[in-house]
């Protein structure tokens, strides 16, 4: 049998300010390099036949760093969508940016949705760039909209709520990368994640590329996905197809 590649990938992008301060260089040349790391991600994912990309660039919380990292963040959020969406486009990449884009500011948003109108008939890769993004704000909006169009408790079932989501579009992660050496979820895909398969490396972002991304790979088609079945259950559904 052929190992799978896995459909949907979803990474939490951690580890910049620190591959930058190991070389005495400022946090931000960090996140630079981090925008390069994405590019080769993105192409790497594309020919190994990856269908979603989904990548945490920005967090709820992250706004609680210094005002000029986070000012410096931005910047570098609309440079690389001036520089990086043709060359998407050309190579059949969809791009969504999911998250509470209302706090952005006005020049942001209008280049996320112009970039998001360009890329969205594109067959390849769908990218999603979750941007102020959090796995309870998530939530927390399908609920609101469900509630909204529903009303009563009954018809609030677990397909109804992840039709609110705001990646409804995509199918769940079947493997979640974080780089940068901590194991923890930092409000992710709360949802989405139920039954991913995790996998952490300590390579810093910026050095991360196809030779990860291939080890991640490697990892997940080890694992036997139960899904809260037994192992023997999982034998007997291969030998009947
Ligand atoms: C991840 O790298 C990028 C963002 C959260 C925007 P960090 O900036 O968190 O890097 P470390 O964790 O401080 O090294
Ligand atoms: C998670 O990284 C968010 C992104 C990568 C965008 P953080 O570096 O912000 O996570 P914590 O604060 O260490 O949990
Ligand atoms: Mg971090």
């Amino acid at each position: 049998m052929v190992a799978a590649v896995p459909a949907h990938i979803a990474i939490i992008m951690d580890g910049n300010g620190r591959w930058a301060t190991r070389r005495y260089m400022p946090r931000v040349a960090g996140h630079a390099k981090g925008v390069e790391a994405v590019r080769t991600t993105v192409e790497a994912c594309a020919e190994r036949g990856v269908k979603y990309l989904t990548l945490f660039a920005f967090s709820s919380e992250n706004w609680r760093r210094p005002a000029d990292e986070v000012s410096l963040l931005m910047r570098l959020f609309v440079t690389a969508l001036e520089r990086e969406v043709a060359r998407m486009h050309a190579n059949g990449i969809r791009l969504k940016v999911v998250g509470d884009l209302s706090r952005f500011d006005a020049r942001l948003q209008e280049k996320i949705a112009n970039a998001m109108a360009t890329t969205a008939n594109n067959p390849g890769l769908t990218l999603t760039i979750c941007a102020n993004y959090g796995g309870r704000w998530d939530i927390l909006q399908a609920m609101q909209k469900l509630v909204a169009q529903e009303g009563a408790a009954a018809d609030i079932t677990e397909e109804a709520l992840a039709r609110h989501l705001s990646m409804a579009y995509a199918p769940e992660p079947d493997l979640f990368i974080r780089t940068g050496g901590e194991e923890r979820i930092s409000n992710f895909l709360l949802w989405q994640l139920a039954y991913a398969e995790l996998y952490f490396t300590d390579t810093y972002w910026p050095d991360f590329d196809g030779a990860a991304l291939d080890a991640a790979i490697a990892s997940y088609q080890q694992r036997e996905r139960r899904f809260g079945r037994t192992s023997e259950q999982l034998v007997e559904t291969r030998k009947a197809s």
